[in-house]
Parts: structure tokens; C-alpha cells; sequence
């Protein structure tokens, strides 16, 4: 994970790199660091902690400024987050500078060979492995920065985005990309670099992002050239522009980024069925559907795989493609289909589902799939992602973009291009009516609405969560379609209140869980009126005998449910299969609001990271 950035231009670069790592925290955020060459001298300030950290540090002990450097915030891979092992770091000579993003896997065998030829070593990280190897080949082999950097390169096993600077040439910075993301913003004589475009949104719409084994050199009044790594052969340059704004970066009056999110999720599923649900003409036009639609029909199954949040997406879709489109789903974790010799075939779609696109895991089972023949089809939010790139074809989920660590209005959206998928199949296969399909999509387009009306109970769910934020264990539990959603409000809570959650069936209860159950649990119960209701409600009433608390989430007007639960989340009705559209706000706002009463730092919870491009 860790998010870099890097200027080079005529502007003062400390404000643009500093601005620019605080957008980027979302990537990590134990330690944070900046370079910079002032004209005379490179200055280094580091520090574990946050970027503010960081900001009181330099601008103490260091007048940083120049119109050249890098920073980087950091999530710890090797070596504990301390001052020392914060990026950027230095060569032996003190000339060469870098941060990294990524992991090289055979840092300890480079490590080894630097240290007989006389390097030390300050850190335990694998960074400073590679920019003593660059230094090393940049000394014996009489070359340029560039060219060390690519001869360098071409000896590392892992993946990294990174950029690199020397003080003696302080008019060009290296960057390079395999595996992690690496945007190049093009101003007017002045590039920017980062790992997504929010650090240069307000200086350029222009960006390229490279592509995994590419570098480039940009330099002060240059044109940017792109190579490949492996064999120095040129790139043809595709600049695009940017689609997002600064406002949607920003928390807009929001306590917290997770809570603007929340509330964004009208909008955001909006945007992600607009010109794509069609009610008045009864279509639903999906171009990446469309075009491959012979293989979407001629699919033995749908494999989904996906990680975390996105996973949980995946289970609803499982419910969604079988029930609508009479599909086979299997939804696996991406981190485990890639390592267990999966059975694969050329007649398999496989569904990669992904918020940030960069997840390693998820990125690693679509090239499996992709080398065994399936043709696999990405649902990510983030626009130009690498898994977005490395996909067949794919929907976008136009959430914009998601800055709080725990997943939201990503969620809601995938769900939302799954179930269009699914119905856009659905009809194309005959497996659904007509009039039902109609039906669905009228429902579909009024679900924005309906969140809004979930949303009115946010004060009421505060109510609910300062009674049991200090429990120390919650259970939560769903069935049919909102099984997944009990997983989710389960992951949602443990993320970031860290108390310890677990989602279940609502029905395996008895083959275990029900143990746990006594005065002091509280149990989620999402019990919406459409889909085995009256069993979920005996389970309420086996709870109930067992003295556990009950949270239930209800359609409104419910009375049986309301009559057993301590409390009850009342959410509008809607067709069962987009239920999980709904029962997800309840357990959203209440997980949000526990981690605020307990002090939690929502945005930025400990131990995780936005992108996960480790695995
Ligand atoms: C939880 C969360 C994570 C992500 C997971 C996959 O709130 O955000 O579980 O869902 O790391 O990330 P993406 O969707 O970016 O592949």
C-alpha cells in the first residue's frame, strides 16, 4: 500500500507534496516522510505517525523548500513504523533518494550482495535495498540515473511504484511502476507524480498512468518519454483526462469522510444506474455486457472473486445471478483462488469486483483466470485502476471516489451494476417475465430515494449505538439475500469500533453461535419482511429466551419483530432481491457512530489501509 507523491516544476513543492500525502493517507498512515533539494542541500524530514505528524516535524526542525520532491505515507510491509523505516530513503552516498510503494520480495539475497561489496544499512526495509542497488549500478556501470534505475530494476522479484531523485540532477525525477499505481500529472513545464491524481486535481486534468513494467523520467522542460523496463523499447503516450473534481475529494461539512459517503449513497447509486436503467423503454443498456453477451450466455458459471467489502458484494450477487438469471455463482476470495489450483475453464466468466482496483489478491485471480482461458469482466469503482485495465471488459460503479477506509457507498454500488448485470441476463436468457423485470426496474430507480428514507434514522441508530458501544462482542445475523449484509455489518463494526463482530446465517445459529448468546450480546437481526421472515423471527424468539439483546432491522410498520427486539431500524420496503440496498445503511450508521463514542479514528483505523496492493 503507502501513497507516493513527487513534484518537479517551478513551484514551491513542499505545500503541493504535503497537500498531496493527505490525500493520499488513505493508502497508509503510519509514517509519512518528504524530500526535497532546496537549491544547495537535499532535506529529509520523516517521522512515524500521521502526515500532520509530519507537518509539525518539518516545518520545526527543517525551512523545507525548493521546486523539487518526493513524500510518501506509509503502511508498514517490512520493518516496524518508526522514524527510521519511514520512506523517502537515501543511498550510502547521500546523492539518491526514493520512496516505494510495494514489496521486493528478494531484498534479503540483494541485501546480502550489497553488504559484501561495503553498504550499510539504517533501516530494515527493502526500500533501502533498492536505492543502494540503484547507487551501486549507477557507480560500476558509469550510467545515468534512468538506466541505473531500469538495470536496477531488472534485478527485483516484487512490485513497486517509485520514484527517485538525485541531488546532483535536480531537474529530472525516475519513476517506475509494477504492480502499484503510478499517475504522472502534466502541467505547464511541471509534472506532478502520485499514486492516484487527487494530490495535482487542482493544478492539471491531464495525467498519464502508467502501465505495470514502465518508467518514465520526467524532467523540468521536457517532454515526459515512457519506456518499458524489461527492454528500453518507447511507449506511445496516452494522457487522459481526468473526470473528477476537487469537491468530491474534499468532506463537504462532514465530520468524517466514512459519514459523507454514507450519506452520498442516494446519489452514488444514481450515477451508477444513470443512462444504463431505462424504465420508460424497459431496457437496460450496459456496453461491457453487451458486447460479450454470447459469453455471459454461454457460461457454464460465474466465478466471482473479490476481497473484504467487495467479496461481500460478491455473495449478494450469487443470490441475485442464480435467482434472476438462473446462473451458476461461485464467489471465492480472491486470495485463495489464486493459490488453490482452482478448476477453471474457457466456457467460466469470471466477475472480478474491486473498489480501489489495485487489490493484489484480486489482481493476482484475474490473471489466473485470464491465463486459463475465462474471460473476466471488472466491476471497480476507480476509473483507470489496474484491475479495471487488466480486465476483459467491465462496468464502472461511479461511486466517486471513496476516501474512508471502511468501504460504503462502494458496497451499495457494486451491488447495484450486479444486479443490473444480472437482469440485463436475466431478460436476454427469458428467465425473468417481463412484467417482473419491469417491475425490478422500477424498483431499482426508486431505491435512491428509499436510502434516503433509511437515512432519516440515523438519530435513532445514534440512540441505539451509545447503549451498546462498549459491548464487547455483537452478533449479527441475516438470511437469503441479507446474509451477506450481516457479514458486512459485522466487518463494518470490527473495522473500526475493533470490537469483535461476527456475521452468521441467520439459521446456523443453532449449530454453534447460539453459545455465545446471553445478557450481554447484542444481536443484529436483519428481519425485512420479504424472505424467510417468520424463520428469521423464530430465531429472534430463541435469542430472546436466551436474554440476548435484539437490534432488529425491519420493514416499516413490522409489529411481530417490533414486539420481541429491544430495538428496532425501520427501512422501506422493497423487493426482496434489493433488500440488501436498504438493511446496509442501519448497520453503516450504527458502526460509524460507535467508533465515533468510543473515540476511534473512523477515517483511519489501525492496521489497514485503502488499497490493499500487498498480499
Ligand atoms: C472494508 C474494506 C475492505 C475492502 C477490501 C477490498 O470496509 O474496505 O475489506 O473491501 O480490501 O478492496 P477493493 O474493493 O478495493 O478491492
Amino acid at each position: 500500500m503507502c501513497g507516493i507523491v513527487g513534484y518537479v516544476g517551478h513551484r514551491d513543492a513542499y505545500p503541493i507534496i504535503l497537500e498531496g500525502l493527505k490525500r493520499l493517507e488513505y493508502r497508509g498512515y503510519d509514517s509519512a516522510g518528504i524530500a526535497m533539494f532546496d537549491g544547495t542541500n537535499l532535506k529529509v524530514s520523516k517521522t512515524k505517525g500521521k502526515v500532520l505528524d509530519l507537518e509539525n516535524k518539518s516545518t520545526q526542525e527543517n525551512n523545507i523548500n525548493g521546486t523539487i520532491g518526493i513524500g510518501h505515507t506509509r503502511w508498514a510491509t517490512h520493518g516496524v513504523p518508526n522514524d527510521v523505516n519511514s520512506h523517502p530513503h537515501y543511498s550510502n552516498s547521500g546523492d539518491l533518494v526514493i520512496i516505494h510503494n510495494g514489496i521486493i520480495e528478494n531484498y534479503e539475497s540483494l541485501k546480502k550482495e550489497l553488504l559484501k561489496r561495503g553498504y550499510t544499512f539504517n533501516s530494515d526495509t527493502d526500500t533501502e535495498v533498492l536505492i543502494n542497488l540503484i547507487e551501486d549500478v549507477k557507480k560500476n556501470e558509469g550510467v545515468k540515473l534512468g538506466k541505473a534505475v531500469q538495470i536496477a530494476l531488472n534485478q527485483v522479484v516484487g512490485a513497486y511504484a517509485i520514484a527517485v531523485f538525485d541531488k546532483n540532477k535536480p531537474d529530472e525525477i525516475v519513476v517506475a511502476r509494477l504492480g502499484s499505481p503510478l499517475a504522472i500529472g502534466i502541467g505547464e513545464d511541471e509534472f506532478f507524480i502520485a499514486s492516484d491524481a487527487s494530490p495535482f486535481l487542482e493544478y492539471t486534468k491531464n495525467a498519464i498512468y502508467l502501465e505495470d513494467e514502465e518508467m518514465a523520467i520526467v524532467r523540468r522542460h521536457k517532454d515526459v518519454k515512457i519506456r518499458k523496463i524489461k527492454d528500453d523499447s518507447l511507449v506511445d503516450l496516452y494522457i487522459q483526462e481526468l473526470q473528477i473534481n476537487l469537491e468530491q475529494i474534499e468532506k463537504g461539512g462532514y465530520d468524517h469522510f466514512m459519514l459523507k459517503e454514507i450519506y452520498e449513497q442516494p446519489n452514488a447509486i444514481k450515477d451508477t444506474y444513470r443512462g444504463r436503467l431505462l424504465v420508460n423503454e424497459a431496457i437496460i443498456k450496459m456496453a461491457g455486457v453487451e458486447d460479450n453477451m454470447k459469453k455471459f450466455l454461454n457460461a457454464d458459471r460465474i466465478i466471482v472473486v473479490a476481497c473484504g467489502t467487495s467479496w461481500h458484494a460478491g455473495l449478494v450477487s450469487e443470490y441475485i445471478f442464480e435467482d434472476l438469471a438462473r446462473i451458476p455463482v461461485e464467489v471465492e476470495y480472491a486470495s485463495e483462488f489464486r493459490y488453490r489450483n482452482p478448476i477453471i475453464t474457457e466456457k467460466d466468466v469470471v466477475i472480478a469486483i474491486s473498489q480501489s482496483g489495485e487489490t493484489a489478491d484480486t489482481l493476482a485471480a484475474i490473471k489466473l483466470a485470464k491465463s486459463k482461458g475465462a474471460f473476466v469482466f471488472g466491476v471497480c469503482n476507480v476509473v483507470g485502476s489496474s484491475i479495471a485495465r487488466e480486465t476483459d471488459a467491465g462496468a464502472y460503479t461511479h461511486a466517486g471516489p471513496e476516501i474512508g477506509v471502511a468501504s460504503t457507498k462502494a458496497f451499495t454500488t457494486q451491488i447495484t451494476v450486479l444486479t443490473l448485470i444480472a437482469l440485463r441476463l436475466a431478460r436476454a436468457k427469458g428467465t425473468i417475465s417481463s412484467s417482473d423485470f419491469r417491475r425490478h426496474l422500477l424498483e431499482l430507480e426508486m431505491i435512491p430515494g428509499k436510502v434516503e428514507e433509511a437515512l432519516k434514522s440515523d438519530s435513532h441508530i445514534k440512540m441505539i449505538a451509545d447503549i451498546y458501544k462498549d459491548a464487547k462482542n455483537f452478533l449479527y445475523l441475516g438470511r437469503g439475500y441479507n446474509f451477506p449484509v450481516a457479514l458486512e455489518g459485522a466487518l463494518k463494526l470490527k473495522e473500526i469500533s475493533y470490537i469483535h463482530a461476527e456475521g452468521y446465517p441467520a439459521a446456523e445459529m443453532k449449530h454453534g453461535p447460539i453459545a455465545l448468546i446471553d445478557e450481554q450480546m447484542p444481536v443484529v437481526v436483519i428481519a425485512t419482511k420479504k424472505g424467510h421472515y417468520d424463520k428469521v423471527v423464530s430465531n429472534i424468539q430463541e435469542i430472546k429466551s436466551r436474554k440476548g439483546k435484539i437490534i432488529g432491522i425491519v420493514t416499516q410498520g413490522d409489529k411481530s419483530v417490533k414486539d420481541l427486539a429491544d430495538y428496532v431500524i425501520e427501512v422501506p420496503e422493497t423487493l426482496e432481491s434489493l433488500t440488501p440496498l436498504l438493511t446496509t445503511i442501519p448497520l453503516q450508521l450504527l458502526s460509524y457512530h460507535i467508533a465515533v463514542m468510543l473515540d476511534k479514528n473512523v477515517d483511519q483505523p489501525r492496521n489497514l489501509a485503502k488499497s490493499v496492493t500487498v498480499e
